[in-house]
């Protein structure tokens, strides 16, 4: 079955060709990081504007590098929910007038839930005219029970898969998410948009034991917050550079050294590590999974996949970083398994929900 993917969430306009959901033929990706560093954050209405501009371009060229037409697509999905209004409504109306034009069955799919299929991914067309050839795939699917951290600029939660559709939220974020605390940690010492990739690249050459950082400690073991840890980095941003804290913290990166800037990250960086894989060893203690992966941008993080590796015991595949950010492969991977278990959706039906639970999916089935 190939499934042309569409994925418009946030600042990314992807599509993608994905067969029988683990064999990538095409994944396009147009990200609009550039568009955006300049305001310090996606603006909404520039993210819209932009999908609309690019959307059918990044389609055909995802159809043109699977070498396919649409007489070899067997089915559509888009991510309906959730993400930024604007951005999800380009990406359904565009997938709803396809598959009326192409009279092709339509998916709606969850893109929490897909960022977790972008582990399934284990084959990539090596004639395909994109570099996808040349991704590090993992060499099988995790087997159920399968615990997922997911960890992006939205959402950190834990998930028990039992099977596909069959799955338990076991715990979440009470606050902000872990990319979050990333992005905002990054605009107080003053490293560039999206704050996840910078930081990571300096804390390379940081002390993460210069500053002394808290772990939040929640009653319920499988919940994380992260909003603590970024108040107490703006805290001893203000202390280290002798201000109170009412001095504002935009002006903060000016007077920081790079020393401290890349100590910050650094020390920042591993709280924030630890507390993840202090909650997915315990989840992996308490239901003894078959496998674990992790989804969601925040999993192209280094550091995250070697002190994950270095501290269960079991050996982990990890998804290339590229299906780990936004992109529509994982999309179309889901959408699979998604179409085995439920019926298409008629086009004209399909609505945007800017925010919606993974465990309110038609799909999920609460063990
Ligand atoms: O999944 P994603 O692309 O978009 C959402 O669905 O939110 O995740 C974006 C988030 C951003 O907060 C970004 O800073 C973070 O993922 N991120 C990273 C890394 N690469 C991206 N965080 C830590 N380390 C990275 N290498
Ligand atoms: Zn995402």
């Amino acid at each position: 079955m190939n499934i042309l993917a569409i994925e418009s969430s946030c600042d990314e306009t992807a599509a993608a060709v994905v067969q029988d959901g683990k064999r990538l033929l095409s994944s396009v990706v147009n990200s609009q990081i550039d568009i955006h560093a300049v305001y310090g954050g996606v603006v909404p209405e520039v993210a819209a504007r932009s999908h609309i501009e690019v959307i059918n371009p990044v389609i055909n060229q995802a159809l043109d590098e699977a070498n396919m037409t649409w007489s070899d697509i067997d089915a559509i999905a888009v991510t309906y929910a959730p993400g930024l209004i604007g951005s999800l409504l380009v990406g359904t109306l565009a997938a709803r007038t396809l598959a009326v034009i192409h009279n092709k069955p339509l998916y709606p799919i969850h893109h929490v839930e897909a960022h977790v299929y972008a582990n399934f991914i284990t084959e990539a067309d090596q004639s395909s005219k994109s570099s996808i050839g040349s991704l590090s795939l993992p060499t099988r699917q995790p087997e159920f029970p399968m615990l997922a951290l997911i960890v992006s600029g939205g959402h950190s939660q834990l998930v028990l898969f039992k099977n596909h559709g069959d799955y338990e939220l076991l715990g979440q974020t009470q606050d902000d998410a872990v990319g979050e605390a990333f992005d905002k940690v990054a605009k107080i010492i003053g490293l560039p948009y999206p704050g996840g990739p910078s930081i990571s690249s300096a804390a390379k050459q940081g002390d993460s034991h210069r500053y002394a950082l808290p772990k939040a400690k929640l009653s319920d073991p499988y919940n994380f917050s992260f909003s603590g840890l970024k108040t107490a980095v703006l805290r001893a941003v203000q202390r280290e550079v002798g201000v109170d804290f009412t001095f504002p913290s935009h002006e903060l990166p000016a007077r920081i050294s790079d020393q401290q800037r890349i100590d910050f990250a650094a020390s920042f960086q591993r709280v924030a590590v630890e507390t993840l894989v202090d909650k997915a060893e315990r989840a992996y203690r308490d239901f003894s999974p078959r496998s674990v992966v992790i989804a969601g941008g925040v999993a192209a993080n280094q550091e995250l996949r070697r002190e994950l590796s270095e501290r269960l015991p079991l050996s982990i595949e990890y998804a290339p970083m590229q299906l780990c950010t936004d992109n529509a492969a994982m999309i179309g991977a889901l959408a699979y398994y998604y179409a085995q278990q439920v019926a298409p959706t008629d086009p004209l039906d399909i609505e945007v929900i800017p925010s919606l639970s993974m465990t309110k999916t038609a799909w999920h089935n609460d063990v």
